[in-house]
Order: structure tokens, then sequence, then C-alpha cells
């Protein structure tokens, strides 16, 4: 579990996912039509299998863990976050918690995560041209666009050198 004080209001913690304890958290938020549609770039909500699905994925290729934040002496679960050598991908379930710096927060310390197990770089992949919010994050935490004519459509890649 890692911790880190920055600029966002809130202290920030990843964890490791649990996905027994997890999965209905996951639920709630991979059925919210805005999370999805900036998530996934479409609004089909997602069931136990799917969910089970990409953790599967997520932690066969990598890393997966859960974004708390601290609220008194709780910490509240407001997301995931996960690092696979391919991608880098971050989601904020509950809207009521973006644009607050939470995301980049997670990003930093995914980063940290990276760079200490070796990693000479960190890729992200599938951010939709219309978000905004989520490329400025990366670009923020240093990541740069990957060359036009090597993106796939309307979809949006980054790499980080670390
Ligand atoms: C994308 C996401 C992870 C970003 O996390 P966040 O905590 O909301 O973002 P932050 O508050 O850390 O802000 C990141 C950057 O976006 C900017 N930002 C915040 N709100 C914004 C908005 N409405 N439009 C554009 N930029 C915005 C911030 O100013 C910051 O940029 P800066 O560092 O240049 O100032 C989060 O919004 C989210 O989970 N969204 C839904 C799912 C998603 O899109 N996941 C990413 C899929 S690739």
């Amino acid at each position: 579990m890692e911790k880190e004080a920055t600029a966002s209001r809130y202290t920030v913690r990843l964890r490791q996912i649990r996905l027994s304890r997890d999965i209905h958290k996951m639920l709630e938020w991979y059925n919210n039509k805005k999370v999805l549609y900036y998530s996934e770039g479409h609004t089909r909500p997602y069931d136990e299998p799917v969910i089970k699905r990409m953790h599967k994925y997520l932690t066969s290729d990598g890393k997966m863990y859960i974004i708390e934040i601290k609220k008194g002496r709780n910490w509240i679960p407001v997301g995931d976050a996960s690092m696979t050598k391919t991608s880098t991908p971050i989601t904020i379930g509950l809207p009521r918690y973006w644009g607050k710096g939470i995301g980049l927060d997670a990003l930093k310390i995914l980063i940290k995560k990276a760079k200490r197990s070796g990693w000479k770089e960190m890729k992200v992949s599938g951010i939709s041209d219309y978000n905004k919010r989520s490329i400025r994050m990366y670009k923020s935490a240093g990541f740069k666009p990957v060359s036009k004519d090597k993106n796939r459509g309307k979809e949006i890649r980054m790499i980080l050198k670390l």
C-alpha cells in the first residue's frame, strides 16, 4: 500500500485489488453511463463476468489496484488503476470525484511503482479523443502522444519514458 501527499485535496492510496471484496463497487462504477462513456468509449453496462474478465486480463499481464481516498478515519474506494506493459488504465468510478487531482495522484503512484520495478517505459492506449480530462492527466504526468499515423482511428495512445 502506498500513499503520497500531493496537490490533490485528498490523500490518495492504491491498494491491491481483492475481487471478491471489490466487485460490488466495480459493478456500480461500470454501470454508470458517464463513467463507461469516458472509460470504455461506449455506454453498455458491465456485468460480473465482464468485470471478472477485465480483472483476469489486467492481473495476468500486470497489476491492478483500487484507488482509495481518506475521509476522516476511513479509506473510501473510488476507482481502479492498473499497470501492464501495454497500458495504464485509470477509472474513477464516481463522477463527483472527477477533476480533483485524484487521478493524477493515482497515476504518479503507478509511475513510482513502475520505476521501482525497473520498467523503462509506460504506455496508455484506448483513450477516446473526446476524453480531454484523461489526455491532460497523462500529459501532466509526462506522457507524450504517439505520432498520429501510429494511432488507430480515434483512439489516442501515449508513452512515458522512465
Ligand atoms: C480520467 C480520470 C482518471 C482523470 O482523473 P481526475 O482525478 O478526474 O483528473 P485530475 O483532477 O487529476 O485532472 C487531470 C487533468 O485534467 C484537467 N481537467 C480536470 N477537469 C477537466 C475537464 N472537465 N476538462 C478538461 N480537463 C480537465 C485538470 O486540470 C488536470 O490537468 P492539468 O494537470 O493540466 O491541470 C477521471 O476523470 C476518470 O476516471 N474519468 C472517467 C474514466 C476515464 O476517462 N478513464 C480514463 C480512460 S483512458
